[in-house]
Formats: C-alpha cells, sequence, structure tokens
C-alpha cells in the first residue's frame, strides 16, 4: 500500500474518499496501537478515559453502547471497564483495525460498517462514542444523523476528536506536528508516510469544534457541550437525545 495517493478528506469526492480512507487504516492496523501512544506521549489515554468518564456524567439509559469508528477497540475496552453489564457494539469499517482490537474486549460485537450507513436498528444505542474517528468520515452530518437514529431517547454522544483549530498557538502546534512529526515518525515506523500525511490534512480541513458543536444542534441533539483538552489540541464534546 506504501506510495497510495489519498484523496483530499474533505473533497467528498464520493465512494473514492472511503475506500481510500479504509484501505489507509487497513494498512497502519498493526502498528495503530504502538504508534498512536508514542506520537501522542501518552496522553490519548489520559483524553480516552475522559471522554468515557463524559459518556456516563449523567444516568444513562438502559441499553447498550456503541463505539463508533471504533479503530483498535481502546475505547471499546475502557467503556467495557467503566459500564460493566452492558452491551457493547464496536463499528468500524476497516476490518484489520477491528481484528486488532478483538482480543482487549472478546465479548463486544464487532461490526464491519460505515459509520454513514449504520446496519443498526433504530433507538438501539444508550450511548455512543466516537474517539478521533469523526473527522475521517467522508460526510459527517451523514454520520451524525445516523448517530442520532441509533440512539434511544435521553442517550449520550460523546466525541473525541481533533478539531480544527482557532486559536494561534494551537494551530501553530498542530501545523508543525501534523506536517513534521505524524509523517515522520509516523512514515518511518509504519513505513507507511504517506498514511500519516494523510492524517495530518485530515486534521487540518476538518471542522471547528463550534461548527461541529452547531451540526449536532442541526441533527436534532440537545445539550450540546464542549471542552477543550491541553489548549485545544484535542477537545470533547458531549451531546444528547431529547427524552
Ligand atoms: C484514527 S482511528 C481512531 C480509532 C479509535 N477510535 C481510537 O480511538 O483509537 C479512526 C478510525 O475511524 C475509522 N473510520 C473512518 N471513516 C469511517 C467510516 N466512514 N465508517 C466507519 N469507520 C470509519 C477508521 O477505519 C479508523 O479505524
Amino acid at each position: 500500500m506504501s506510495g497510495k495517493p489519498v484523496a483530499d478528506v474533505h473533497g467528498r469526492d464520493g465512494t473514492t474518499h472511503g475506500d481510500d480512507v479504509r484501505g489507509m487504516f487497513d494498512a497502519i492496523a498493526p502498528t495503530y496501537d504502538t504508534l498512536n501512544h508514542l506520537l501522542s506521549a501518552g496522553i490519548d489515554v489520559r483524553w480516552r478515559k475522559k471522554a468515557v468518564a463524559r459518556l456516563g456524567q449523567k444516568r444513562l439509559p438502559a441499553g447498550d453502547l456503541l463505539d463508533l469508528c471504533a479503530g483498535t477497540m481502546d475505547l471499546t475496552k475502557m467503556l467495557a471497564d467503566q459500564f460493566p453489564g452492558r452491551g457493547l457494539v464496536a463499528a468500524d469499517f476497516a476490518k484489520n483495525m477491528l481484528d486488532r482490537g478483538a482480543s482487549k474486549v472478546p465479548a463486544a460485537e464487532r461490526v464491519v460498517a460505515d459509520a454513514m450507513q449504520l446496519p443498526f436498528e433504530t433507538e438501539r444505542f444508550a450511548g455512543t462514542i466516537c474517539g478521533f474517528g469523526i473527522r475521517n468520515v467522508a460526510e459527517t452530518r451523514k454520520a451524525l444523523v445516523e448517530v442520532f437514529r441509533c440512539s434511544k431517547p435521553g442517550a449520550a454522544f460523546v466525541t473525541l476528536e481533533f478539531f480544527k483549530p482557532t486559536r494561534f498557538d494551537t494551530r501553530l502546534f498542530h501545523g508543525a506536528y501534523a506536517k513534521v512529526v505524524l509523517p515522520t515518525v509516523g512514515g518511518a515506523l509504519s513505513g507507511e508516510g504517506w498514511a500519516y500525511k494523510y492524517l495530518a490534512k485530515s486534521m487540518e480541513g476538518f471542522l471547528t469544534r463550534k461548527e461541529f458543536e452547531a451540526l449536532l444542534r442541526e441533527v436534532g441533539f440537545v445539550n450540546v457541550t464542549g471542552e477543550e483538552l491541553l489548549f485545544g489540541i484535542a477537545s470533547i464534546v458531549r451531546a444528547e437525545v431529547p427524552r
């Protein structure tokens, strides 16, 4: 897969975008976990824990939880620890990523699915979490509409993401990190430099947190609140489905 060009993440160029992104994650799956923790100096673990805590911030309805764009299922594992007894579903369109995560939570249902067309019944989930996934989805709105459809009244939806930064210092940091550190270190250790160039591009091209929050409200979510992590390098957004 090395050297494969990836379509512009927000070029909205239909199917090729999804195919390229899926192929890219399938290709980097073997080194994803190691690189993730290395490239974030382990901070991602703290951010993930916080996002999972946000999901349970208010009492959730009874029912299953969904880890959307679950990748190698780190968040699914944290959901299992935090919400024992709940049914868990990990959904991702890159099968290799889910396969890498399978042993972390053997009891979770693994579903290869596109976030824009979820194969789940309406109002199945009591809560959904999506970590560093939504910015990769070709049409953000379509995925949000699907999450809303699959959520029970009163369910929560938590997103942990690198939104487009608005602060000058954070923009500088994102730029340097995404353009230099990610492709250099990620490329060297995974052998898939093209993939890490894409990841850098996807951060630049995504919505700001405020824009994302507005989109959530437009789709029907209520009580939308956002918080910055480490000067806005990453953010958590929590939203609810009306009761
Ligand atoms: C950066 S990884 C994040 C994985 C995991 N949530 C984590 O926190 O480490 C992004 C994941 O989103 C998945 N993804 C991207 N677009 C998707 C889509 N349209 N439908 C389903 N999964 C998608 C990718 O396959 C990849 O596993």
